[in-house]
């Protein structure tokens, strides 16, 4: 595989809104020298309910403020957005490659798991019904995909692990799931606030794969940054379409801690 080479420019980063810090934080644990610039769009979110027209339009829109930020690579956090990438690719011509949040899942079970897995899928409405996972994953993987709609909205409203969210996984896994799977892929970038949840509706036998790290870990693989450490340090950027006081508060909660969110229109 070449290697991406980014030196010292930007990594873009874009989901709905501020769910994508739960990746941003991971790829910044792991690059903490390179500058990220967050593109939160919370004014058009949830993604996860938009028509195909609508969701490619607005990716199309993010992907030119990025061209204006001079950014090395995008990495397109949403999920439901990463559904409609190709689709939005296939139009328009960026100067920067991207990278979505899919890829690096499928990479993963191309390379090293279990034989004949039993994989569950949770995922918004929009990624469920693009069947992306369902065209990518390797035909041996018996794949169980289910839409979760309440659950994105349910940790914008900071109420992961809680007794709701618990009940809330535990209605779209449903009882016998129980270590009945060998995998769950978390299809949208909220979700890894409800991992413990997940973990308790699903037993120990099941792998609750973790997507930041997992997408960090194959930017890794992939960028060819500097390394250069006297170079002029451009600072990380947290941009929103649109911010309240509830945003700034929920921001820190994905990112883990505090950031300075800016105004910015689409
Ligand atoms: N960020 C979206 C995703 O990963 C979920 C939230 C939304 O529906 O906008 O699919």
């Amino acid at each position: 595989m070449n290697k991406l080479i980014i030196g010292q420019k930007p990594i873009g980063i874009f989901d709905s809104g501020a769910g994508g810090l739960t990746i941003a934080r991971a790829v910044k644990s792991l690059f903490p020298n390179q500058p990220i610039i967050y593109f939160g769009d919370s004014l058009h979110l949830p993604y996860g309910d938009k028509s195909e027209k609508v969701l490619s339009k607005l990716t199309s829109d993010v992907m030119t403020f990025f061209e204006s930020q001079n950014v090395g690579l995008v990495l397109v956090a949403c999920n439901s957005a990463s559904s409609v990438l190709e689709l939005v690719q296939d139009k328009m011509f960026f100067t920067f490659p991207i990278v979505d949040v899919i890829s690096p899942v499928i990479s993963l079970f191309k390379q090293s798991r279990k034989t004949n897995p039993k994989v569950l899928l949770v995922g918004t409405r929009k990624t469920i019904r693009s069947n992306i996972y369902q065209k990518k994953l390797p035909n041996d993987i018996q794949l169980h995909a289910v839409e979760a709609p309440l659950l994105a909205p349910l940790v914008e409203d900071g109420l992961a692990q809680t007794d709701i969210s618990n009940a809330i996984v535990k209605h779209y896994v449903k009882p016998h799931s129980k270590n009945m799977y060998d995998y769950c892929i978390l299809g949208c970038t909220h979700y890894p606030l409800l991992v413990r949840d997940f973990e308790s509706a699903l037993g120990k036998s099941c792998e609750v794969l973790d997507i930041p790290k997992l997408v960090a870990a194959y930017l890794k693989q992939r960028l060819d940054t500097a390394q250069n450490a006297n170079k002029e340090y451009i600072t990380d950027r947290y941009y929103c379409t649109d911010i309240t006081e509830f945003l700034i508060k929920q921001s820190q909660v994905f990112f883990g801690q505090e950031i300075k969110l800016e105004l910015v229109s689409l």
